[in-house]
């Protein structure tokens, strides 16, 4: 016996990357549905090798369904989660909207995993945002090792995670440089993304650093430890898809790089690729449709007494996202609900 599941944002670079992850995982599915908004009302989307058309999720009732992987922005979520979460359907929500209610466990299952039974309170359970999941699949091993104090990261993140007109965006202007006629000015992005690099992402907030700075800082704290302090710079690049990150961590304890990279070549979703030597690092492009976050470039820091520089890299669309949730899926039917 297998699930009821809804894919509500089928459409969406997040949703069909939902669905290929939900295939090649063998995700226990009796009956699927794939949802959107009423403008794509019957487009058809890929679930291994079948094809399947989306409904509306205006008209959708979703009584009788386990859970509704939802990936359609915090508006569209407002409006549908907790109709779904009162039908007995579990959300699992990959917009923003939910993160940081102390109602609604956020999880990454490689790191905390029991947070999942605190799913029953809003029958809801948030995915986190794809800079942090990756970040803290790479700092909870080892933090558990030598504490972590502090941690100063920048962040290098693709255009996939704007969405699919991030995508469109790089790719139209990339063309029209070529193409003085054809002037693509931008409109998702703030400025030219196309060859040039845009030090925001998200709003700004009173303090000068952007929403998605902050959203790092909270949701590390929620997802491992509150003690840890966070600074992060989030920059956007044209990359289609992949993020990367440079992370510097301050620990408690000293933290040998080999022993770090010992830990974390053990330690669940990550692969540790780190020869000091031409190409002996993983890059954005490389990393794309796998499921690993890839950790290179280990190094001591020496500029400070316990500290240690590293390089991380995911598929924002899968550990930052659809894999993630697909995991607390699994996790959810493992733990909780036991059916498959
Ligand atoms: N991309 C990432 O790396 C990433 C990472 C973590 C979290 N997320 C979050 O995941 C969510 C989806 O992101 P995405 O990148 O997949 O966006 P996207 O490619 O722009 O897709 C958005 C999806 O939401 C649907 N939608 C929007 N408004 C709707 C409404 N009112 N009713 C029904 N469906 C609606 C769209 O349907 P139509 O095609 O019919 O418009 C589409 O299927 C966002 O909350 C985003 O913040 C994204």
């Amino acid at each position: 016996m297998g699930y009821n599941v809804v894919v509500v944002g089928a459409t969406g670079n997040v949703g069909r990357e939902m669905l290929n992850i939900l295939a090649e995982r063998e995700f226990p599915i009796d009956k699927i549905a794939v949802l959107a908004s009423r403008r794509s009302l019957g487009t058809e989307v890929s679930f291994g090798d079948r094809t399947l058309k989306t409904e509306d999720l205006d008209q959708f009732d979703f009584t009788g369904w386990d859970m509704a992987l939802f990936a359609v922005g915090s508006e569209a979520t407002r409006d549908y989660a907790p109709k779904a979460a009162k039908a007995g359907c579990v959300v699992i929500d990959n917009s923003s909207l939910y993160r940081y209610d102390s109602e609604v466990p956020l999880i990454v299952p490689e790191v905390n995993p029991q947070a999942v039974h605190g799913y029953a309170r809003k029958n809801i359970i948030a995915n986190p945002n794809c800079s942090t999941a990756q970040m803290v699949v790479a700092l909870k091993p080892l933090h558990d090792r030598a504490r972590i104090k502090r941690v100063v990261v920048s962040t290098y993140q693709s255009v996939s995670g704007a969405g699919k007109e991030g995508i469109d965006e790089l790719w139209d202007q990339t063309k029209s440089i070529y193409n003085p006629t054809d002037d693509k000015p931008p409109k998702k992005f703030q400025k030219q993304i196309a060859f040039n690099v845009i030090p925001h992402i998200d709003v700004f907030m009173e303090d000068g650093s952007t929403k998605e700075e902050w959203k790092m800082v909270v949701e590390t704290k929620k997802i491992i430890d509150p003690a840890i302090k966070l600074t992060a710079t989030c920059v956007r690049v044209p990359v289609f898809v992949g993020h990367a990150e440079a992370i510097n961590i301050e620990f408690e304890e000293f933290l040998d790089e080999d022993e770090a990279r010992d830990i974390l070549r053990e330690s669940p979703g990550l692969m540790v690729i780190d020869k000091r030597e031409d190409g002996g690092y993983v890059t954005p492009v490389e990393c794309v449709g796998d499921f690993a976050t890839f950790i290179s470039r280990i190094r001591q820091d020496s500029t400070i007494d316990n500290g240690l520089n590293l390089w991380c890299v995911s598929d924002n669309l899968r550990k930052g996202a659809a894999l993630n949730a697909v995991q607390i899926a699994e996790l959810l039917g493992r733990e909780v609900l036991k059916k498959g």
